[in-house]
């Protein structure tokens, strides 16, 4: 797919005809310098935006055809985003956090349930009546996870879920995520500066200008002595 921001002199191809698949139930990491086009990519993905060119396949659905309202069912239904910052809302409580998505889906039933539950696999059981503005960065981000979670998605969508974090906090979120993605079967697309600290996973993509290429270092991004 292609993207391009703005218009004249002050166009920007942020995507230039970027192809990759990923795999249901893959770990997949996105890698790539600053302004490279990875966020982009993600939020095509997320189809928080739509592409300029190209086409976005999810589950052998063409989302560029979907309508405004489907594209938000769609998104509410089978994609689950975490975030750099947290950004959770500092007037509800945790609990109240990880409830948010599900609220928006309309799909309430056993929802108090569920959200306790992953918030005990974040290991943040003992927080989950506080206010989110009383918690720490890494506690946090947990609840993201949590948030992210809580509609079972059958996608899971991060952009640098650890990029403010301590590198020990870092490591356990990377773990959770992990675990999760284990224990869920589910598919994650995590854009990240530390792909070293994931150890193991099935897929690295890595932008450059805008172009996907499979790998940590593929080929063309070689420096020839
Ligand atoms: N909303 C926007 N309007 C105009 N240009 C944008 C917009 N978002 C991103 N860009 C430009 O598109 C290019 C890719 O940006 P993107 O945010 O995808 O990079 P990134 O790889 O996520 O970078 P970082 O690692 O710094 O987060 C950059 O040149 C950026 O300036
Ligand atoms: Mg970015």
């Amino acid at each position: 797919m292609t993207k391009t921001y703005g218009t004249g002199e002050n166009q920007v191809k942020a995507l230039d005809n970027a192809t990759f698949s990923i795999e249901k139930g893959q770990f997949v990491l996105i890698v790539g310098s600053s302004g490279s086009g990875k966020s982009t990519l993600l939020n095509m993905i997320g189809l928080l935006d739509r592409p300029t060119k190209g086409k976005v396949f999810i589950d052998g659905t063409d989302t560029t055809k979907l309508s405004e309202n489907k594209i938000s069912a769609f998104r509410n239904k089978k994609l689950g985003f975490i975030f750099q910052f947290s950004n959770l809302l500092t007037d509800l409580t945790v609990l109240e956090n990880v409830l948010l998505p599900r609220q928006i889906a309309g799909t309430n039933g056993s929802a108090q349930k569920d959200a306790q539950d992953l918030l005990k696999t974040v290991g943040l059981e003992s927080q989950m009546n506080k206010r989110a503005n009383k918690i720490s960065g890494g506690q946090a981000q947990r609840v993201a996870i949590a948030r992210g979670l809580i509609n079972n998605p059958s996608i899971v969508l991060a952009d640098e879920p650890t990029g403010n974090l301590d590198s020990v906090t870092s490591g356990m979120v990377i773990q959770l995520m992990k675990s999760m993605a284990k224990k869920l079967n589910q598919t994650f697309v995590i854009v990240t500066h530390e792909p070293e600290h994931f150890g193991d996973v099935d897929k690295i993509i890595t932008i450059k200008d805008g172009r996907a290429f499979e790998g940590e270092q593929p080929a063309e991004m070689e420096v020839i002595a």
